[in-house]
């Protein structure tokens, strides 16, 4: 077990080498990561939620057709200047603070080859320490943030802690699902992990969602596993390694999730951003009205 003494985690990694197929032709030559919800890409949106848990070090594990993300997060002097020229002072701050939210890192995904391979990639960013795991794509509305709320439950059991969500029977062949015991609110201990079972396989409706706690224990185990589920390096075969060293947690998070990988979710995380900003809201209302659909 890693050193017993509590440490807030101040590394967060994002992988972000992936193809993003479920939102092709879109996906082609704009990154997913780098979709627009609202005013920012997603990847801004999982960049606040890191710096507002408290995250000072960021990775981004990076692949190839995804330079606009380090482009993103870097210094644009020319923007800036640009803006303060014509008197858009606040709008020249606002692109300036981007690149100092915090120290920005990056590793380099050869190929997409899993969600583990490109954990993997970020060992040495985190060398021995917890650290949180963001997908951008499922972005968080939640008050603590999620990885706030992992936090809690690894300040009580200085352990790897996992987010899960209940869904229908239906959809779990699209999740990795948890085997677990329940030993507080919400709060349960992991005793195995299946990728995207079969509904009759699934031990339970409980599935992993896109933010993690983990121990730096994993990147021992994600050396050992071998290609599983469609061929890639599964993150959860390297979590179940880690269960047979130590204990792992879950806990079903409080808030709301929206699956900006695929459209559907994405349209829907935009309409419901939407109404809950108030520069925004009456026009989603009109947009409705305008369309002539009656809703109840
Ligand atoms: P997804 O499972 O959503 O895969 O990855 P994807 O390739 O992005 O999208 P689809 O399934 O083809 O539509 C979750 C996160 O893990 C990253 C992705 O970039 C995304 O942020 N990822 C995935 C990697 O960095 N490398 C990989 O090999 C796979």
């Amino acid at each position: 077990m890693p050193d017993a003494l509590f440490k807030p985690v101040r590394k967060a990694v994002f992988p972000v080498a992936g193809l993003g197929t479920r939102f092709l032709p879109a996906t082609k030559d704009v990154p997913k990561e780098m979709m627009t919800l609202i005013d920012r890409p997603l990847i801004h949106h999982g960049v606040d939620e890191a710096v507002e848990s408290g995250c000072s070090e960021i990775m981004f594990v990076t692949g190839q057709g995804k330079e606009s993300i380090r482009r993103y997060f870097e210094p644009s002097p020319e923007l800036v200047a640009a803006l303060r020229e014509r008197g858009k002072n606040d709008l020249a701050e606002k692109i300036d603070r981007i690149h100092g939210l915090a120290a920005f890192e990056y590793a380099y995904q050869d190929k997409p080859r899993g969600l583990g391979h490109a954990v993997l990639c970020a060992e040495k960013f985190c060398r021995d320490e917890f650290f949180g795991l963001i997908l951008p794509d499922d972005v968080m509305i939640a008050n603590p943030t999620v990885l706030r709320q992992l936090e809690a439950v690894r300040e009580k059991y200085n352990s790897s802690v996992l987010c899960v969500e209940r869904v229908a029977e239906c959809d779990v062949r699209r999740y990795g699902i948890i085997d677990a015991e329940e030993v507080g609110d919400g709060v349960f201990r992991v005793k195995g992990l299946v990728e995207k079972p079969a509904p009759e396989n699934a031990p339970s409706n409980l599935a992993i969602m896109g933010r993690y706690l983990l121990s730096p224990s994993i990147f021992g185990c994600l050396r050992k596993i071998t290609p599983g589920a469609g061929g890639e390096y599964q993150l959860t075969d390297a979590i179940s390694l880690l269960l047979e060293k130590e204990p792992v947690y879950a806990v079903l998070y409080k808030g709301t999730r929206l699956d900006c990988g695929v459209k559907e979710g994405w349209i829907k995380a935009t309409v419901i951003k939407a109404l809950n900003d108030p520069q925004l809201r009456d026009i989603v209302i009109e947009a409705v009205r305008e369309s002539g659909i009656h809703i109840s």
